[in-house]
């Protein structure tokens, strides 16, 4: 029927940012696999210096929440998120990669990585995450983003053992939705979407 969503669309409009994940000993082996199929995204020049990975061990889970500070969200009321995640998806930029690739030999006449007006190994990365969260969705988890803003980046990238040049752009967590915190916020809503013109 032409007003049924497609399977892609029913995702999409399904998917939101969870912060607030219950306890749980389920496992969901389909978590494995989530980095297999993020990572199959295109990047500028074919760079691929967009990686990920993949946390799953309580151990080290719990390890990332206190590195993002998560006593003091849950001391100003907000749920527990990350230590409750089942999988912890890092996704991290390798920007050199596109530079190497730039000034390759068939790339010379391109415009240089370094004076792109739009970095695009952070367009790769969104699209990376945007896979990743999907993908949480089809396993009928749910997803949140963490941004490395929130987190002692460097102190994480020690942890798991990162190339000290890689960025960290932040955490994709996948769990089973709980009760939402008490806390919220009333957003207006915003026209975002325009049709042929932006304006009329
Ligand atoms: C690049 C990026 C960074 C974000 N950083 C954070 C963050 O650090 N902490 C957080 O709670 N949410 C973060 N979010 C989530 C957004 O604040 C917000 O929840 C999201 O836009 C709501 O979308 P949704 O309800 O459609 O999922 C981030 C989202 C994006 C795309």
């Amino acid at each position: 029927m032409a007003n049924e969503e497609t399977y892609l669309q029913n995702l999409l409009a399904n998917r939101k940012i969870v912060r607030n994940y219950i306890e749980t000993t389920k496992e969901f082996p389909e978590l494995k696999k989530v980095i297999d199929y993020a990572i199959k995204i295109p990047t500028a020049g074919f760079s691929r210096g967009i990686e990920f990975v993949h946390v799953s061990k309580k151990e080290n889970i719990n390890k990332l929440a206190y590195l993002a500070n998560e006593e003091s969200y849950v001391e100003k009321g907000f749920n527990k998120w990350i230590s409750n995640s089942l999988s912890i998806y890092l996704i991290l930029i390798n920007e050199k990669a596109y530079h190497d690739r730039y000034s390759e030999k068939d790339k010379k006449n391109s415009t240089q990585s370094s004076d792109w007006i739009v970095p695009y190994w952070y367009v790769d990365a969104g699209a990376a995450m945007m896979n990743c969260m999907l993908l949480i969705e089809e396993i009928g988890l749910k997803s949140g983003f963490l941004g490395s803003h929130n987190m002692k980046s460097a102190e994480i990238k020690s942890l798991i053992k990162i190339p000290e040049s890689y960025q960290l752009l932040g955490f994709v967590t996948a769990g089973i939705e709980g009760k939402a915190s008490s806390i919220k916020k009333n957003v207006p809503k915003k026209k975002i979407t325009h049709y042929e013109y932006f304006n009329k």
